[in-house]
């Protein structure tokens, strides 16, 4: 049996120049390296120094389309996954298509599912692709959290960074089984009970300011390591695998106890595990596809492996892709 699949077939990445480190830190609030590092695994994180989110989103967009050898006259879509857009509206796609010079007619549109925005966006254009809508889509997912942290709050200022990534998604052909190339199985969840637990807690119809990201760390994080894992098992359940048929897990890079939860959870050797949060932060949108360009430009991912995509954020929103490169 031939279906129509989606395929990644570009990545790109960029994070702004500036490196903040846990001592630069600790001038600006009462807290420590050590602190940061064993509860969080996070150790630099990098901050935007007036680059909007449309700018770095630009850069990660322009090394996709070159990995995939595309230009932006291939798009028939452009999907953004972020809190952090250049304006209210329009899209920061709109203003991506713009700077792309993508063709007329395009589809631009943002996604705002917080840090599980990736994921959404990505299963948005897998079920275009394979209803036959579009062809090729550029998704991306970045941030500029540095502009809703509150860098006076040491439970919150610690724990974020920018960046941006882009994967070019295509249509291809497979046979439906799960040496396919491609997206082989997505599924999301929400649960609007928990809106109140991870927030930002500004908007256009409330404060009419951005707002700031507030939390109930330890409810979050109880919550974030049965969301990722439950989505990382369906996900396989759903293409007929287990974990010793994969390669590589991203999760969510939000705190590294909670990926190493995940990873002893799903049954996985730690080299399996892919972990970024330690030099990026959490980037929320931004931290799945900047893990995946970057681990896969490094040579770590490879054409043909098997990976599962996790993520968990506010709403809270949660959801897992599997894809074989
Ligand atoms: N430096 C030093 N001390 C800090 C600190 C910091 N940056 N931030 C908090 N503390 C203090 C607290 O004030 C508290 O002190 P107290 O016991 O005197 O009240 C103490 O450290 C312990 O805080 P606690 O909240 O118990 O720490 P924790 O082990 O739960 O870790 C988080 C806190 C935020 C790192 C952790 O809960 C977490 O990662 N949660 C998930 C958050 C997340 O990932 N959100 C985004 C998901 S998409």
């Amino acid at each position: 049996m031939t279906l129509i699949r989606s395929e990644i077939v570009g990545f790109g990445h960029c994070l702004p120049q500036k490196v903040l480190t846990n001592d630069d830190l600790s001038h600006m609030v009462d807290t420590n390296d050590e602190w940061i590092r064993t509860r969080t695994g996070i150790c630099t994180r990098h901050i935007s120094e007036g680059e909007t989110t449309s700018d770095i989103s630009f850069k990660a967009a322009q090394m996709a389309l070159k990995s995939a050898s595309m230009t932006a006259q291939d798009l028939d879509m452009i999907i953004v996954a972020t809190v952090t857009p250049d304006n209210t509206t329009p899209t920061v796609a709109a203003k991506l298509s713009k700077r792309l010079e993508a063709k007329y007619g395009a589809i631009c549109m943002d996604i705002s599912a917080a840090c599980s925005g990736f994921v959404y966006a990505l299963t948005v254009v897998d079920n275009m692709i394979r209803l036959g809508q579009i062809k090729t889509a550029l998704v991306i997912g970045a941030e500029t959290l540095s502009n809703i942290v509150d860098w006076t709050d040491r439970n919150t200022c610690v724990l974020f960074g920018d960046g941006a990534g882009a994967a070019i998604v295509r249509a291809t052909q497979g046979n439906g089984t799960a040496e396919d190339t491609g997206i082989l199985a997505t599924k999301l969840y929400a649960d609007g009970s928990h809106y109140d637990n991870l927030i930002i807690n500004g908007g256009v119809s409330t404060t009419r300011t951005a707002g700031y990201v507030t939390m109930d760390g330890k409810e979050v994080f109880k919550f974030a390591v049965n969301a990722l894992s439950q989505a990382a098992e369906t996900v396989m359940e759903m293409a007929g695998v287990s974990s010793k048929d994969v390669d590589f897990v991203i999760p969510h890079q939000a705190n590294i106890r909670i990926i190493e939860g995940v990873g002893k959870k799903l049954n996985l050797p730690e080299e399996k595990v892919i972990v970024t949060v330690d030099h990026h932060g959490n980037t929320s949108a931004a931290s799945i596809p900047l893990a995946l360009s970057e681990n896969y430009h490094a040579g770590r991912l490879k054409k043909g492996d098997l990976v599962v995509l996790t993520a968990m954020g506010a709403g809270f929103t949660w959801g897992g892709a599997l894809v074989r490169i």
